[in-house]
C-alpha cells in the first residue's frame, strides 16, 4: 500500500509541503498520499481573516491574530518564494510592504497554480495523534465540523503545522479585575479604530506591541503607553507614546508601573506573545519550547528527535518565514522520499545542541538574522528547493532594521530588490502613515 502522509495545518507552512510533495509529482517523482487536515473552512493560516474573536461558528477557538489595517512589518523581499516570486504573482513588481489580503492572496496564488487543493479537508480539526507501536504508524482522529462526525484514519508520517501564534499567553496583573475599560489580547485585537481618542496601555515590546501601537497612532489613539519587562523598545516614538517599566498594579482606571509613575488608561492590549499549544498530540510527542529560535528536540529544526516520523515545521521564531517554511518542508519531504538519511538519535540531539549553543549566544536581531539565514541555507543546500541568494536577504533585513531605527513611522515607505528576480521594487503611492485603506484594490492601484 502507498505511505500516507498527514499534514495538520493549510497555514503557508502546511502549505509549503502540499508544494514541496507536489513538485516532486511534477518532476516524476513516486509521492506517497498526502491529506491535509485544516480548522477553519479555508486556506491560509492566520492571513486568513475573520472578524471573529473567542470561539468561531463551531464553538472552536479563533485561528486568526491578525487585524484590520495589518501591514507586512517586514519587506516581501525577505520572504518571497523562491519558485513563485511577486512578479510572476502579480505581473509586475510591486511596493516592500503589503497589506495582509495582498499576501494572502499571494500565499493562495502559489497552491492554486500546484492545484493541491483536493489534498485538503476542510473544517476538520485534528483531535488526537497516536503512536502505534506495533505498525510503527500514526492514528490521526479528526472530526468533520459540517457533517459533524470524528473519523481516525493511519497514516506513516505526521508533519504538524499547526502554528503558534494563535493560543494567547495572558498574564494576570494585581487590580485587573477593577478596572473600568477594555482589556484584551492581541489575539483578539480586530480595528485600531475602536481605541480612537482612548488613553491606550500596551503591555509587551515585541512586534505585535510595537505594530498594534503604531496602528493605534496612526488610526487616532489620544495616547500610547508602552510597559515592558525586560527593556523598552526605544525606537523614535511620536509626542503621545511614552514607554514605562512593568505594570504593577491596577486600580479602576489608574494604572501603577515600576517605577513608582502612574497614569489613567482607557484600554489595555496585552501584547504578551503566544503559547506553543498542540492539544491533539500525547506528552511523548508533543514540542514544548518558548519562542525561540532554536526550540530543542527537533533534529534539523524539524524532526521529533524521539520519532522523527513525526515533524513540525514553522515551529521557530521567525525572522525569516515563507521561504523558510519552504526549506523545512523540502527537506521533511526528502526525508520522507527516502532522498535524506537521518541520523541516530543520539548524533540528532548533538546536532540540536550545538545550534542551541550558538543561539545561546546571540545578542541581538542582527545576529539572530544572520543566524536565522544560516540554518535556511543549511536546509536548502540539500534538497533541489531553488537555491536563493540568502546572504542578501539577511542584508535587506539589516537594512529594514536600520530604517526602523531611523523612523518608525516611515519605515515601510521604503523599497527593496527581489532577491529572487534582481528587480528592484517601487515605492509605495501612499506613504504608510497616510494609507488608510489597506485592500488589495488599493495597493495595486498606481497613484
Ligand atoms: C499578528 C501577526 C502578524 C504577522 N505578520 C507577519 C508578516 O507581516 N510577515 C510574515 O512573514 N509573518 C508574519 N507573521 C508570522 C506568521 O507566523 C507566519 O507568516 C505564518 O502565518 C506562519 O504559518 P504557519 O502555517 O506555520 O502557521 P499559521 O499561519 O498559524 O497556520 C496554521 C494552520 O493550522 C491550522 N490548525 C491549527 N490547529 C489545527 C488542528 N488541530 N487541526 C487542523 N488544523 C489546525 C490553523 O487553522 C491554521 O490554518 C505574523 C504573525 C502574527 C501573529
Ligand atoms: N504587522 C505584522 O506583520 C505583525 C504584527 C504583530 C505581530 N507580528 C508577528 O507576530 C509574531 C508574534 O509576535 P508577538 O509580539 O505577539 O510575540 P513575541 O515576539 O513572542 O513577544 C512577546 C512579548 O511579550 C512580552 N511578555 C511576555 N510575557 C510577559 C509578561 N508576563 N509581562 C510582560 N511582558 C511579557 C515579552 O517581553 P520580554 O521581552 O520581557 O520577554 C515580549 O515583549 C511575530 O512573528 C511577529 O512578527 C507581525
Amino acid at each position: 500500500m502507498a505511505k500516507r502522509v498527514a499534514v495538520i495545518g493549510a497555514g503557508p507552512s502546511g502549505l509549503a509541503q502540499l508544494r514541496a510533495f507536489q513538485s516532486a509529482a511534477e518532476k516524476g517523482a513516486e509521492v506517497p498520499e498526502v491529506v491535509c487536515f485544516e480548522r477553519q473552512a479555508d486556506w491560509g493560516g492566520i492571513w486568513n481573516y475573520t472578524w471573529r474573536t473567542g470561539t468561531d461558528e463551531h464553538g472552536e477557538p479563533v485561528h486568526c491574530s491578525m487585524y484590520r489595517y495589518l501591514w507586512s512589518n517586514g519587506p516581501k523581499e525577505c520572504l518571497e518564494f523562491a519558485d513563485y516570486t511577486f512578479e510572476e504573482h502579480f505581473g509586475r513588481p510591486i511596493a516592500s510592504y503589503p497589506p495582509r489580503a495582498v499576501l494572502w492572496d499571494y500565499i493562495k496564488g502559489r497552491v492554486e497554480k500546484a492545484g493541491v487543493r483536493s489534498q485538503i479537508r476542510f473544517s476538520s480539526p485534528v483531535r488526537w495523534v497516536q503512536h502505534n507501536e506495533d505498525k510503527d504508524n500514526f492514528s490521526v482522529t479528526v472530526q468533520n465540523l459540517v457533517e459533524g462526525h470524528s473519523y481516525t484514519e493511519e497514516f506513516d508520517y505526521v508533519i504538524v503545522a499547526s502554528g503558534h501564534f494563535s493560543t494567547p499567553n495572558v498574564p494576570d496583573f494585581e487590580g485587573l479585575a477593577t478596572f473600568n475599560g477594555r482589556v484584551m489580547h492581541a489575539h483578539d485585537f480586530r480595528d485600531a479604530l475602536e481605541f480612537k481618542d482612548k488613553d491606550l496601555l500596551i503591555i509587551g515590546t515585541s512586534y505585535s506591541a510595537e505594530d498594534i501601537g503604531s496602528q493605534c497612532y496612526k488610526y487616532g489613539a489620544r495616547s500610547i503607553t508602552c510597559s515592558h519587562r525586560t527593556a523598552p523598545m526605544g525606537f523614535h516614538w511620536p509626542d503621545n507614546w511614552e514607554e514605562v517599566p512593568l505594570l504593577t498594579r491596577v486600580e479602576k482606571n489608574t494604572c501603577h508601573f515600576k517605577d513608582g509613575s502612574s497614569r489613567e488608561i482607557d484600554a489595555i492590549i496585552m501584547c504578551t506573545g503566544y503559547l506553543h499549544h498542540f492539544p491533539f498530540l500525547p506528552d511523548d510527542l508533543r514540542l514544548q519550547t518558548g519562542n525561540r529560535l532554536w526550540p530543542l528536540d527537533l533534529y534539523k529544526g524539524i524532526f521529533w528527535e524521539a520519532n522523527p516520523k513525526l515533524m513540525y515545521l514553522g515551529m521557530q521564531d521567525q525572522f525569516y518565514t515563507f521561504n523558510m517554511f519552504d526549506a523545512q518542508a523540502w527537506y521533511a519531504r526528502d526525508a520522507v522520499l527516502g532522498r535524506i538519511n537521518l541520523p541516530g538519535l543520539e548524533e540528532m540531539a548533538r546536532h540540536s545542541q550545538v545550534w542551541r549553543a550558538r543561539e545561546e549566544k546571540l545578542e541581538d536581531d542582527e545576529q539572530m538574522i544572520w543566524f536565522q539565514g544560516d540554518y535556511v541555507q543549511d536546509l536548502i543546500n540539500e534538497t533541489d528547493y531553488p537555491s536563493f541568494d540568502v546572504e542578501g536577504v539577511n542584508k535587506t533585513f539589516m537594512e529594514w532594521e536600520h530604517h526602523k531605527h531611523e523612523d518608525i513611522m516611515t519605515f515601510r515607505n521604503n523599497a527593496y530588490r527581489s532577491l529572487m528576480t534582481g528587480n528592484m521594487q517601487p515605492a509605495h503611492h501612499t506613504p504608510w502613515l497616510e494609507a488608510m485603506d489597506d485592500s488589495m484594490e488599493s495597493y495595486l492601484a498606481s497613484s
